[in-house]
């Protein structure tokens, strides 16, 4: 053997350590029994709210618990992001720089963390440059500790920029996978994504499966084969209850290595939304794990959150098939939001009896157009074309002018190249662009404030702005209007 034999060597297969002593052939795996740390992201502020009940959850409805969330043994509260800006501006008449600080405030013990979608920010569609690198600055300077950054078609080009952003303003940077299934999505190719995003400064990888399709097997097999390509970078799985799969698939994402785990506490939890926090951590406790959980703080949350779950469901913003398991996802390969949205699409068309049609026709479209995973904003392209070639009694005879941006190259590189014919079709004459669409892009900050004049008290009111004009636009209108009746002035902070 080339090996000199009368040492021991340690080796590493799929994320555990062996002792292997050439002498005698023996492989002694060593790490096993030794208690592995097991890390949560508790949901509850962002994603189970977003999921259940589409984020209404203002801020003094939870702020009562913020400080017990603090001292939960959690290794951060996701609480901003995703649609929670979006929806504290439109409903719930909040600044949502101000709910980031008030929250800051109040845990100053545990990592907080956002969701961005990369170019798209928290949009739609691709920003410039400078307004994605102020964006991530101020949210980290207004409390953000872990950006957690994803592109809806998993082009690392359009993670760029704010992952620099992120690492330059000294957060934590969380390289997404958006997770899907299709014939170009294989193992190997999400591997060399992994390495990209280390290349490019990722400080944590988060597997994220908006919908909830992982199987146990995928997760352990998709796990492991990062561990063993990336040794050392911390892996964090994102999934949701939809289909019932989640625990199953934590539980052999854990045996596979995975570091981190994302949960809602347990009435905030199941159907759309995470699987429970106690849950896990009391099984992977049993089971010998590392669980820094603490159970009475997440006792008293249990207890309060029950009653914040019980309001919404008196009110009808929760409804109760939202917390039950459907299976549907597993069948059509649609994520849950997604199908509700086809539904009452062609309900406000008086099609309903075409959804059979337009569930065999989304994954025609999704192939047609290189297989996006179906997250914000592709899943609302593809649906929406969907029932429109299914009503049009014609493929493609209307498309939308998100789907002819999207043809014209303007949302990023596509896993597998867009139908050459169909694409003819849509584009006529034009061109599809070259490289990054957002360099072609003029910056927007300094125009924004100088066309908002003393409306805008801060880069952050600068920034919702630009984010979503008529909105921001309404709340700085009202702002100013009450400040104008308040007889002695006080200046707002930013
Ligand atoms: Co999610």
């Amino acid at each position: 053997s080339f090996l000199p034999a009368e040492i021991p060597y340690f080796l590493v297969i799929t994320g555990k350590i062996f002792l292997f002593w050439p002498e005698t052939n023996i492989f002694t795996e060593v790490i096993h029994n030794m208690a592995r740390k097991v890390q949560f992201v508790e949901t509850v502020l962002r994603d189970a709210n977003q999921s259940l009940i589409a984020t209404r959850l203002p801020f003094e409805k939870f702020e009562p618990m913020l400080e017990t969330i603090d001292k939960a043994g959690y290794y951060a509260a996701e609480c901003w992001g995703g649609a929670t800006f979006d929806v504290c501006l439109r409903y719930l008449n909040e600044d949502p720089w101000e709910r980031l600080r008030k929250i800051r405030a109040k845990m100053p013990n545990t990592k907080l963390q956002m969701l961005l979608r990369g170019q798209n920010v928290l949009g739609y569609s691709h920003y410039p440059d400078d307004f994605v690198k102020l964006f991530v600055t101020k949210a980290v300077e207004n409390g953000i500790d872990i950006i957690r950054i994803f592109d809806a078609l998993n082009d690392v080009n359009n993670l760029k920029v704010a992952m620099e952003a992120t690492k330059k303003a000294g957060a934590i940077a969380s390289g997404t996978i958006s997770y899907t299934t299709s014939p170009v999505h294989t193992h190997a190719k999400y591997v060399e994504m992994v390495k990209e995003l280390k290349e490019m400064g990722a400080d944590t990888i988060c597997i994220k499966d908006m919908a909830g399709i992982m199987g146990p097997k995928e997760a352990y097999d998709m796990v492991s084969a990062i561990k063993d390509a990336v040794p050392g970078m911390p892996i964090d799985l994102h999934t949701h209850s939809t289909t019932g799969l989640a625990f199953m698939t934590y539980l052999k994402a854990v045996e596979a290595g995975v570091d981190i785990i994302d949960t809602a506490i347990s009435p905030m939890s199941g159907g759309t939304s995470q699987p429970a926090t106690e849950t896990l951590a009391y099984a992977l406790r049993q089971l010998g794990y590392e669980v820094d959980i603490n159970d009475a703080a997440t006792k008293k949350m249990a207890d309060y959150f029950k009653g914040v779950r019980d309001d919404f469901l008196k009110d009808g913003t929760l409804m109760p098939k939202s917390m039950a398991t459907d299976t549907q996802c597993l069948t059509y390969q649609i994520p849950g939001g997604m199908l509700s949205n086809l539904l009452s699409q062609l309900k406000q068309m008086n099609a309903l009896d075409r959804l059979d049609e337009a569930l065999l026709e989304t994954p025609k479209v999704r192939a047609d157009m290189g297989y996006p995973p179906l997250v914000t904003p592709t899943s609302q392209m593809v649906g929406v074309q969907a029932v429109t070639n299914v009503l049009q009694g014609e493929r493609y005879k209307k498309v939308s002018k998100e789907i002819k941006a999207y043809c014209r190259g303007e949302y990023g590189r596509t896993p597998a190249p867009i139908n050459e014919e169909i694409r003819a079709q849509i584009l006529g004459d034009e061109k599809p662009i070259e490289g990054r669409y957002a360099d072609t892009l003029a910056p927007i900050v300094e125009p924004t404030r100088e066309k908002l004049g003393d409306l805008a008290k801060c880069d952050e009111d600068v920034l919702s702005y630009i984010a979503f004009p008529n909105l921001a636009e309404k709340f700085l209108e009202e702002r100013k209007a009450k400040e104008e009746n308040v007889a002695t002035y006080s200046i707002v902070e930013c």
